[in-house]
């Protein structure tokens, strides 16, 4: 019978290449992952090697000097930057002395401790109780549960590895059974959204891009923020009013990495799901980050993978406070904003993002007089809570004049519902006589 060591903070990395040394970034990418999960990096060895070994996926004479350094600075934790079998893992244990963990674990590790909603807790325990089922093998499942635990060992608890696949598997239903349910509940507000035609915009980017940061500062909520890699576990959907008559919904997302495990992306899918069907993406990109164009091209990358690639994007460079770079945007070929610099954190440049935004989403908006009469209090009502009314004023025969500004199909499916006659574009109208395109409302307010 074979315990597994126990683990800890004390943390050695061990990079690994196959072919070719590992690219210096992603060494370092590697540690701010385990620094992440509160490891404390005593030290970090690079091993190199043509082809994977088959029982340690290192060479032996690297587990060597593996094992004296793991004794010389009284490590407890070993994380390997590579895919561990369960036979490797266990391999390493033995010959090490210590717990090990792979790069599906760690990352694992991180989002069971940053999980905070309901759903996102659900979605880990699943993620890692799928990984943890791979490595359930005979004579090697008398695991006792770690006081306090330690790095890899957060999460479901060890007690569960102490009983039988037929127990796991029982626990795994139940979370697919529980997460079906929430998946259904956000269906159904996704669908709501869809019905009530207000548009999403779904906040992507590399993890630490500062997603959440431009999140809070876009909807002032008190979303999570934190200098941690995945500090943003579960998709938050609030709501951002982007001028009269333009409501949006905003959701932030969980944080992407390079070779996100994939069990993880199986149970993100919901979250992953917002992104698919936003009307917009803003790709968040940390512009102080030398690794920038890589990271752009993985999250690419993830989107492509969950069918998210032919939504419209526009990109956001962030953190220009670090960088020294003047806010600014730039437009692509289509002639709209696709590129803008800001500070999320000091909200410089944020004014050039809501330009892009309106007049990304803003396209049919109009704005017109409409004449309420007394009996479409319900219509008058809608209006209101759409934050469609600039101005209005009560006639003497109490009828309501309104001074209107929404999206198009919005203000024909109230009239219509509401039987109020639309103001047609030659009708005339309080300010203009003719319904304004939101871009030359923009271009006025942008310009003040
Ligand atoms: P994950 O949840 O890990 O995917 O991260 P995220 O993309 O949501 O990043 P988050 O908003 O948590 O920001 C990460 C770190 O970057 C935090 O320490 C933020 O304070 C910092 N940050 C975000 N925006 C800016 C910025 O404009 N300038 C500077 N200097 N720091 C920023």
């Amino acid at each position: 019978m074979f315990e597994r060591p126990a683990s800890g903070e004390r943390a050695i990395l061990v990079c690994v290449g196959l072919g070719r040394a590992p690219e210096p970034d992603r060494v370092e990418e590697f540690g701010a992952l385990a620094r992440s999960a509160g490891a404390q990096v005593l030290d970090v060895l690079v091993a190199t090697r043509k082809s994977a070994d088959p029982r340690f996926l290192i060479g032996s004479g690297k587990v060597e000097e593996l094992r004296a350094r793991v004794a010389a600075l009284a490590a407890d934790l070993v994380v390997i930057d590579g895919a561990l079998s369960p036979s490797q893992e266990r391999n390493l244990e033995k010959e090490l002395q210590c717990r090990v963990l792979d790069r599906s674990g760690l990352i694992l590790d991180i989002f069971a401790q940053r999980a905070r909603t309901f759903e996102g807790k659900l979605q880990v325990e699943l993620a890692q109780l799928q990984h943890m089922s791979t490595r359930l093998v005979r004579g090697w499942t008398h695991l006792e549960r770690q006081r306090g635990g330690g790095i890899g060992l957060r999460g479901p608890g060890e007690t569960q590895l102490e009983t039988d696949r037929r127990l796991i598997g029982k626990r795994i239903k139940t979370l697919n059974d529980r997460i079906e349910k929430v998946l259904q509940q956000r269906e159904t507000t996704r669908q709501e959204r869809k019905r009530q035609e207000v548009p999403t915009i779904a906040l992507v980017g590399y993890t630490n891009a500062g997603k959440s940061t431009l999140f809070n500062r876009l909807t002032r909520s008190d979303a999570y923020a934190a200098d941690q890699l995945f500090a943003t576990l579960d998709p938050t959907v609030r709501r951002l009013h982007l001028a009269p008559g333009l409501e949006t919904a905003l959701a932030d997302t969980v944080g992407f990495v390079r070779d996100l495990p994939h069990e993880l992306v199986a149970a993100f899918r919901s979250t992953l799901q917002e992104a698919r069907e936003a009307d917009l993406l803003l790709h968040v990109i940390d512009a102080s980050d030398p690794e920038r164009n890589d990271r752009i091209a993985q999250v690419d990358e993830v989107l492509e993978s969950i069918g998210a690639q032919g939504v419209r994007q526009i990109a956001v460079y962030n953190k220009i406070d670090r960088t020294g770079e003047p806010p600014r945007s730039e437009t692509g070929a289509d002639g709209r904003i696709d590129r803008v610099w800001l500070s999320a954190h000091s909200g410089l440049g944020l004014d050039l993002l809501l330009q892009a935004l309106h007049q990304a989403l803003g396209a049919d908006l109009c704005r017109c007089t409409l004449r309420i009469p007394p009996r479409a209090g319900r219509a008058r009502a809608r209006l209101f809570a759409a934050g469609a009314v600039i101005s209005h004023k009560t006639l003497a025969d109490g009828v309501v004049e309104a001074e209107i500004s929404l999206r198009r199909q919005d203000l024909e499916r109230i009239c219509r519902e509401d039987g109020i006659e639309l103001p047609t574009a030659n009708a005339p109208c309080a300010d203009e006589g003719r319904f304004l395109q939101s871009n030359d409302s923009l271009a006025t307010r942008g310009a003040a």
